[in-house]
């Protein structure tokens, strides 16, 4: 079973087509991807409108190019996938509608994806897979959010961001000290030059016994501090990022130490783009020797957003007899949708593409 998946929730466009034939985990034929990163710097954050215009522009000679790559015509494709939400509604809409519209054309179904749910499972896609049951800690520019997984869909909540997730805490610390966009990166490469122990920065929530996380008190720290040093910040940014880097890691991993603790599980899977972090890999890989735990990431340019996600984690849920793709051909998307809401639920006949209804 060959699947074509898309990915366009935010600021990349990625197209993936992957194997997966029988009930060994899909296999990774070919992917591409687009980042629009460069275009949104200038604004110092992602300008939507902008982002669905570069979809449209690079869905399609993306798409070809996979198609080449992987030596396969778009004939070949059993299942079309893409990104339903969540993310920019206009971003996801291009996804969509290529999606259902390649579909329709080839007479293919089509299958709307959960973007948190790629991530959580790209890590398959790496050359040491995880298995069930796992805790993973999912850490994106929009999430962070500690989950409990059984199996595919199975997606208990143990603990989430109450305001902004880790990834928005490094962007928005690192534009406070005037960092480019995406700050997390930047942050994370300045901060090897500092000292992580310069400046006392808040740890929130760090004893709240539960598993939830807050960063929005950082932020704030980090800027109080920004604001003392005045014209000293340019000659000690290099301490402030490496102590707000630290403050954030050192949350990321305890709270994930305590969901260990609390599920009794061995094996944690870290995803997401602030999974690509080398402290938090670092330290994260050091604890769990320690604890007898098994760590599982994605391969580092599969920890941001790309199609491979989307196309495996359509062809794990088609294999895990959880959902029917459809030949419906009509498509909503959801910019807001929490992983364990119901997934498989009917498609919303919002849009149908050129009359065509299942
Ligand atoms: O998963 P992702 O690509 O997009 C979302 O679904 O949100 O994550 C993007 C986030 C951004 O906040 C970015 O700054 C952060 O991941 N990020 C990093 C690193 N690489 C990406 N944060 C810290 N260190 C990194 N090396
Ligand atoms: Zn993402």
């Amino acid at each position: 079973m060959i699947v074509l998946g898309f990915e366009s929730s935010c600021d990349e466009t990625g197209v993936a087509l992957v194997d997966a034939s029988g009930s060994g985990v899909p296999r990774l034929l070919a992917h591409a991807l687009f980042s629009q990163i460069d275009m949104h710097q200038a604004y110092g954050g992602v300008v939507p409108e902008l982002a669905s215009r570069d979809h449209i522009r690079r869905v399609l000679p993306l798409t070809r190019e996979v198609l080449a790559r992987a030596e396969h015509a778009l004939a070949d494709v059993d299942v079309v996938a893409y990104t339903r939400g969540p993310g920019l509604a206009g971003a996801l809409l291009v996804g969509a509608g290529v999606a259902c519209a390649l579909a329709a054309a080839l007479g293919k179904p089509v299958m709307g994806v959960h973007h948190l749910e790629g991530h959580l499972l790209s890590p398959f896609l790496s050359a040491d897979p995880p298995e069930f049951p796992f805790v993973a800690l999912l850490v994106s520019g929009g999430h962070t959010q500690l989950m409990r997984v059984d199996r595919v869909g199975s997606y208990e909540l143990l603990g989430e961001s109450i305001d902004d997730a880790a990834g928005e805490a490094f962007d928005k610390s690192a534009k406070l000290m005037g960092l480019p966009y995406p700050g997390g990166p930047h942050l994370s490469k300045l901060a090897e030059q500092g000292d992580a122990t310069a400046f006392k920065l808040p740890r929130p929530l760090l004893h709240s016994g539960n598993l939830d996380f807050s960063f929005a008190g950082l932020k704030t720290a980090v800027l109080t501090q920004a604001k003392k040093l005045g014209d000293e910040l340019d000659t000690r940014k290099a301490d402030l990022a490496a102590s707000t880097q630290a403050a954030i890691v050192e949350v990321l991993i305890k709270k994930s130490m305590a969901a260990m603790a609390q599920t009794g599980l061995h094996r944690l899977v870290v995803a997401g783009g602030v999974g690509a972090n080398a402290l938090l890999r670092r330290e994260l890989n050091d604890v769990s020797l320690r604890r007898g735990i098994r760590v599982h990431y994605p391969e580092l340019h599969l920890c941001t957003d790309n199609g491979a996600m989307i196309a495996l984690a359509a062809g794990m849920r088609l294999q895990a007899g959880l959902e029917t793709s459809h030949r419906g051909y009509t498509f909503d998307v959801k910019p807001r949708w929490s992983l364990h809401e119901p997934q498989a639920e009917p498609v919303v006949a919002s849009q149908v593409i050129g009359g065509v209804t299942g």
